[in-house]
């Protein structure tokens, strides 16, 4: 057996702190109505603070229920006037440009998304804004090719549509709700976490100068009262939302009387299965990946690890050595693995999740690093030889948490992955190729990665089973909750 223990070398890495001049905060920030930044009705605004030191970034507008109607009104209006009128290959060529100007500013929108979200900015940076900007690549290239997306059927956009995203990965969940909204013809009212306004409204800034027409995106700010005014407004066609299951089920509650369509992109337990004959060093890696990326702030998140009875001593072995090479700390240092957790809410409902789990009885192990005395940092840790009725392996933490259970056999192994609420993602390891698909496909999951985790590409569509929410963001399927096929 190999001794990872003695062959990784602990390198000590001189920070490298990404420079954050390149950002220009307002200390407050109106909200985007009519190709307009506005002053809230009520003049109301909140902080927004860097969850790596706990101190305000900016102040944000504080929406109520009058500027969500006068943003649906300019949504309108821009439906009616301009966005429905206009030509497929007309709108592509808008969100071409858009795609572009997010590239061209890809560095300043990475370190504001670092600053307000707590991510590293390695991630930011080389993950969410190039999947930003491909995303508007991609559906700019549908906006005139509609009618090859459902061959032989009349296709018509919906009209305005309201969007409501969460914190997690805030820039990336704009672009994928905004992109397909626009190239298929409709307007849009968009709402992004109350804890990560930022990115969004520069985003608004650069649809401003790349010349969007008036109305046809307009961002509201706010928290979960906004986001209800939204919901319940009467000229929204469709609701898409993505975020916790609890505000889903509201959401689908308040609206069944209505004819609004709806999507829903709610909560996840993954499954990460790993079979003996998988190629371990890479499998660390991956399932490192899985739940540690993001701070595990990922609704696809492979928070439960399901491993081969004959491997499971020597892969956590593997994990342990590796786990204590992390490097958590300051989220604009270029080194830097894991960041800061967003809020201090989410910090809060994380720590307590980890003491219920460690009274429950989970033979809980975290590594030995140091954290930063400021800010809201977590360890990554894990639960090991749990079994399915643990609290963990139920409950998703949404936070650096892994738990960790055996199997012996395929059978057992898709039994054990499948025994959830959710149905979101799952991850499988296996130099078999035979053993991958059959094992992907029994499991109930919108996503199975093979031989990898967490990997996003703009064709392909994402969207869950179950509790995990309905509907499909990305691909050509991407395209269908936005028109109205006849
Ligand atoms: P949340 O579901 O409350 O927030 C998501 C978005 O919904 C935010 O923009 C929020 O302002 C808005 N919102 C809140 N209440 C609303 C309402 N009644 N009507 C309309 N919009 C409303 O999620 P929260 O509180 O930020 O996080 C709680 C938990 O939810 C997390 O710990 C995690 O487990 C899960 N979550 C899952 C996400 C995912 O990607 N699937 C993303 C964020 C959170
Ligand atoms: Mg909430």
């Amino acid at each position: 057996m190999l001794d990872t223990e003695s062959k990784i070398v602990n390198f000590e890495y001189a920070p490298s702190i990404e420079a954050i001049d390149i950002v220009r905060i307002e200390p407050k920030n109106k909200l985007f109505i009519g190709g307009k930044f506005v002053e809230p009705t009520s003049k109301k605004y909140f902080a927004s603070i860097n969850p790596a030191t706990g101190e305000p970034l900016a102040q944000i507008a504080d929406a109520n229920a009058k500027d969500v109607d006068l943003a649906v009104k300019a949504a309108r209006k821009a439906y009616n006037t301009v966005w429905s009128k206009m030509s497929g290959k007309e709108r592509g060529r808008y969100l071409f440009r858009i795609a572009r100007m997010i590239q061209e500013r890809a560095r300043e929108l990475a370190v504001l998304e670092t600053l307000d979200n707590g991510k590293p900015i390695k991630e930011s940076r080389d993950i969410d804004i190039p999947l930003v900007a491909a995303h508007f690549f991609y559906y700019a290239g549908w906006a005139d090719k509609l009618e090859y997306a459902v061959p032989g059927r009349a296709i018509q956009p919906l009209g305005v549509v309201g969007q409501i995203i969460p914190w997690n990965f805030p820039l990336l969940m704009a672009a994928w709700k905004i992109a397909p909204a626009l190239a298929c013809g409709n307007t849009v009212v968009i709402k992004p976490a109350e804890t990560t306004s930022l990115s969004c409204l520069l985003l608004a800034q650069i649809l401003q100068e790349a010349g969007l027409p008036d109305g046809v995106v307009n961002v509201v700010t706010g928290a979960g009262e906004t986001g209800a005014a939204i919901v319940s407004h009467p000229d929204i066609n469709k609701i898409a939302f993505t975020g916790s299951t609890d505000v889903g089920r509201l959401i689908q509650k308040s609206i069944a009387h209505t004819d609004k369509r709806l999507t829903l992109e709610l909560g996840g337990k993954s499954a990460h299965i790993v079979y003996e004959d998988a190629a371990i060093e890479q499998a660390v890696e991956g399932v490192i990946n899985g739940i540690y990326f993001n701070q595990g702030h990922v609704c696809c998140a492979g928070s439960r690890l399901l491993l081969e009875e004959s491997i499971s001593d020597l892969f956590v072995g593997k994990l342990k050595s590796r786990m204590e090479k992390l490097r958590v700390g300051n989220p604009l240092d270029k080194n830097t693995d894991i960041g800061a957790i967003n809020s201090a809410t989410e910090f809060g409902k994380i720590k307590k999740l980890i003491d219920s789990g460690i009274e429950e009885g989970g033979e809980f192990f975290e590594p030995s690093i140091e954290l930063p005395k400021k800010g809201f940092f977590q360890k990554p840790c894990f639960f090991n030889k749990v079994s399915s009725a643990f609290s963990l392996s139920r409950v998703e933490v949404f936070g650096p948490v892994l738990t960790i259970s055996t199997f012996r056999t395929t059978q057992e192994a898709i039994m054990k992955a499948n025994d959830t609420q959710y149905g979101l993602a799952a991850g499988v390891w296996s130099e078999k190729g035979s053993k991958i698909h059959k094992t992907a496909a029994a499991l109930k999951a919108g996503v199975v990665w093979a031989n990898t985790y967490n990997k996003f590409d703009p064709s392909s569509p994402f969207g869950g089973f179950n509790e995990s929410g309905f509907g499909r963001e990305g691909g050509r399927h991407g395209l269908f909750p936005y028109l109205s096929i006849k």
